[in-house]
Parts: C-alpha cells; structure tokens; sequence
C-alpha cells in the first residue's frame, strides 16, 4: 500500500490561476468553427461566439487565453483584422494548411471572446515578420485612452473604451518557426521591441513575455538570460515572463503516433515522457535562479500538451487529434507538476484550446463534446489560486514496459481560502488498482467532494454519438476516519479529493 504524507500546517508557494491557462491559435478549426462561427450562424451565437463552447470553458474556470498563434503570430498583422468585415484583408496561412484566412476574428472578436469566457488575455506579438512600430501601434490600439491616432482608430471601430492587455509575448519561438534565430540575436531584439511596449494604463501593466526555450535547450534559455537579464534588473517591467513550449509524441516528432490506436507500451512511453516535464523545469528553473535567485521572473509554459499523428481524413495541417484517457493521465501528471514547482511557473496553456492537439473541447458542426483532458481540468480547477501544501508520497512501486518506467502514483496538495484541501491524483498503472494511506497533520477531517476519471479501456475516449464514454463521475472507494483516509485507486484513474474540517 502506497502512502501520502499531508502536511496542511506548512503551506508553500501560491498557485497562480493562470497556470490552469489555455491557448488558441489560427489553425485548423481552433478558431473559425470552433469557437467562433459568425453572427449569422444557424449555429447559437453571441456575437459570432458559439454559445454551447463559451459555456463549457466558462465552467472551466479558463484563467487567460493566448491568441493569435503560435507560428501564425509572427506573419499575423494585426490591422488587417480590424475595421468592417467584409474589407478586411485576407492571407494564405502558410504554417497551417495553407488556407485562406479572412481576419473575421481579429482583435474586437478575441477580446469579445476573452469577455464572454471571463479571462485575462495574452497576446501574442509579431516581432519575426512584423516592426517595432506594429507592435507598439497595437499596443496603442488596444490600451491607450488619450486621443491618440490608435486609440481614435479603435473608437472608430466601435469601441470606445481600452482593454486590458495583461500579458504580451515578444515573437513566438523565435528559434524556429518565428525567425530562426540565435539566442544572442533574439535577446537583442527582444530588448529593443519590449522598450516599446507602453503602459498606458500604469494601474494595469502589461506582464511581458521572453520568448523561452524549446524543451530542453537549455543553451537558448543561457544565452538568452545572458544577454538580456543584466538590463532587467534595472528596468522594471522589463521582463515578467520567460516562456517553454513541450510537447509530448510518443514516437518521436516524425512519426508522432496514433491518438487512439496504441499498445500498453506507447500508454507508458507517453506517461514517461509527459514526467519529463519536471525534468525541464527544474534545468531550466536552475539557469533561471543563477538570474533571477528571486524568482521574480516567472516561467510561462506557454504551450504543452500531446501531439499525436492527425485524425485519418482529416487537413494534415489542421492538426486535429482525438483524445483518449490517455491524455487525461498526461494532463493530470503534467497539471501535478506544475503545482509543485508553482514558486517559479506563473502561467501554462494548454496547446490548444478547441479541435487543435491535445484540446479540451470537439466540435463537429453544431455538435460539442468534452474530451477526458477537460474533466481533468474541470477537477483540477480548484488547485487555481490556492496555496500548495506541504506533501510527500512514500511506498509508491515504480512501473512500466521497457525503458518507459513510471511511478505508479503522482499527486499534488493544495488548499484554498476557506481552508478546503485538494488532493490530485493519478494511478498510472494501465492494470492494477493502488491502495493509498493518506496522514494529515490534523485530524478531524470529512471528505466533501470525491471525483474520477477513468475507464476500463485506456483507449477509451468520447464522439459525437458517445459523449460521456470518459467523464467526471462520482468517486466512492475510499474510507475517512478521525486518522487517515484510505483510497482505492483503479488502474488508469484521474481522482480529486476535497476536504475540509
Ligand atoms: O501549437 C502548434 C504549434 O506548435 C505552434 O504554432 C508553435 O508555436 C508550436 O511549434
């Protein structure tokens, strides 16, 4: 029997909302389509914004949306989005499947959508085909209220007041799809447009995002530190943010690997390599303190998720993947890590929103359905905003097929304001089922809420026609007394615990 040792008297870093992030990007269905269908859909709107997805991302509890991209954001420009519809300029979206993108949605549409889901919003800004001047006219566009020519241009586009921006990102992988550069250029660059990113609400400043490394290049995140930190110190607001993009495939970024069709060995080799996610944070988090020892900058996982072979018959371009309970597993495992390193990751969002990679919502037509990584999230929203507790795990087996070696359980601990506990954990096991002995500092506790995600299948996962095949259930196997609580964890679960005094 595994055991998890609670301690709720010692409380540790605070876990930011935003860390429950989530991000869309011009591609495939993720937008037009899936979120945003035009005012004069026959599918229900509020202005142009499906009402059934709003809906389901505002039960989430979605914290902030990063937009436009992603690769799309260094070819995106941002005024060919704006003004009447119909005399919007179009382009061929090069990176994603070579479509013809209108700029219906542009930036009124993604602040309308940040509106009605209740999110803070982080843009993401062209710095690898756009200037200095772009960059810092948006920021004009989007935040000034003097009378200036941007914010007049905004007026005449029918909205009067600014919005908030409250995180920019300064280019998107910028050593690759965003210009291929070195990390030497890069900071240099990033230094120069950042200088132009105004606070014209100094109530609100905009939190500014570094453009960080690709998993583990941890050569990028020296060098850019190296030659841009020195100037943070003294400028302030010069850098809030550094950001990390992981993706998990199970084989490999050629061959990717199916999303449905897979043995118990690719479910381990997943799992394995969504933990290394840990791994990366702790490496780049050292390079980050030899900077930053206190942890003022924070590390923005600002894409992550499992990346899979695309759904056969479908725009290999479009990068649209079903997601099985697999998934859910790499969400929970990922989610858990992000807690317990919450005293440096200050936001993540999960690649991405709807009908892209590992996404949280599908639709087809008119129709929706939750995927098994949204029931995770959906459990997992009571981490956001609460504090993380002291917690360990001991007896735990080590499992797995090959070179692909697990620990059977992963878990987190946090407790929110009215002192309510949540415990997360994972039973990563593809056969067995694992009994856990909880001990808490206290005693005297109830269990108030108990959830699970699972099913007997691990390939199991929902569709149009079978939507609650992989859902959040009732979670009824565990027994509290005045000493501990005992849980009966099935092989392949997701399970959140709430309890309280
Ligand atoms: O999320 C899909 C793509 O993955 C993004 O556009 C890019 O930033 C990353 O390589």
């Amino acid at each position: 029997m595994g055991k998890l040792y609670i301690n709720e008297t010692k409380k540790k870093g605070f876990i930011e909302p935003e860390v429950y992030g989530h991000f869309s990007e011009h591609l495939g269905r993720g937008i037009y389509e899936g979120i945003y269908v035009g005012e004069n859909s026959d599918i229900p709107n509020v202005n142009g914004m499906r009402m059934d997805v709003v809906e389901a991302l505002k039960e989430l509890r979605v914290p902030v949306l990063r937009w436009p991209g992603g690769c799309f954001a260094d070819e995106y420009h941002w005024k060919d989005g704006i003004g009447p519809r119909e005399g919007r300029k179009k382009m061929v979206n090069t990176h994603w499947g070579g479509v013809i993108e209108d700029n219906s949605f542009g930036t009124h549409e993604f602040m309308e959508l940040c509106r009605q889901i209740g999110c803070k919003t982080y843009i993401n800004g062209n710095l690898g085909s756009g200037t200095v001047q772009e960059m810092s006219e948006w920021i004009e566009y989007m935040t000034s209220d003097e009378s200036s020519p941007m914010a007049e241009l905004r007026k005449e586009n029918g909205r009067e007041e600014p919005w908030t921006v409250d995180y920019f990102g300064i280019g998107n992988e910028s050593w690759g799809c965003g210009g291929n550069m070195t990390p030497e250029y890069y900071a240099n660059e990033y230094r120069r447009y950042q200088t132009f990113i105004r606070n014209y609400n100094p109530e609100k400043p905009i939190k500014k995002i570094c453009c960080g490394a690709n998993v583990d290049d941890y050569h990028w995140t020296g060098g850019v530190l190296a030659t841009a930190y020195d100037h943070a110190q003294w400028a302030h607001g010069f850098m809030d943010g550094l950001s990390l993009h992981y993706y998990v495939h199970p084989d490999g970024w050629e061959r990717k690997g199916s999303a449905t069709d897979f043995d118990e060995e690719a479910w381990y080799r997943t799992l394995h390599k969504a933990l290394f996610m840990d791994t990366l944070i702790t490496r780049h988090g050292k390079l980050m303190d030899q900077y930053d020892p206190e942890k003022k900058v924070g590390m923005i996982v600002d894409e992550w998720g499992t990346w899979f072979t695309c759904e056969p018959g479908t725009n290999p371009g479009f990068l649209y993947q079903q997601n099985t309970l697999r998934d859910a597993l790499a969400a929970g495992i990922t989610l858990n890590i992000f807690n317990k390193h919450c005293d440096r990751i200050k936001m993540a969002n999960l690649a991405q929103m709807v009908n892209v990679l590992q996404a949280v919502i599908l639709t087809e037509g008119g129709k929706m359905i939750k995927t098994p990584t949204y029931h995770v999230l959906h459990m997992y929203r009571h981490h956001q905003g609460a504090r993380l507790l002291s917690s360990e795990l001991s007896q735990v087996s080590e499992i797995g097929i090959a070179d692909w070696r697990v620990p059977k359980v992963t878990e987190s601990v946090s407790v929110d304001e009215e002192e309510i506990m949540t415990i997360t954990l994972n039973n990563l096991s593809a056969t067995e089922k694992e009994s856990m002995e909880v001990f808490f500092a206290e005693k005297g506790y109830a269990v108030i809420e108990a959830k699970i995600v699972t099913n007997k299948d691990m390939r199991a996962y929902n569709t149009f026609e079978d939507t609650k095949n992989v859902v959040e259930a009732e979670f009824t196997d565990y027994k509290i007394t005045n000493d501990n609580l005992l849980i009966t964890m099935p092989p392949l679960s997701v399970i959140e615990i709430r309890i309280s005094k």
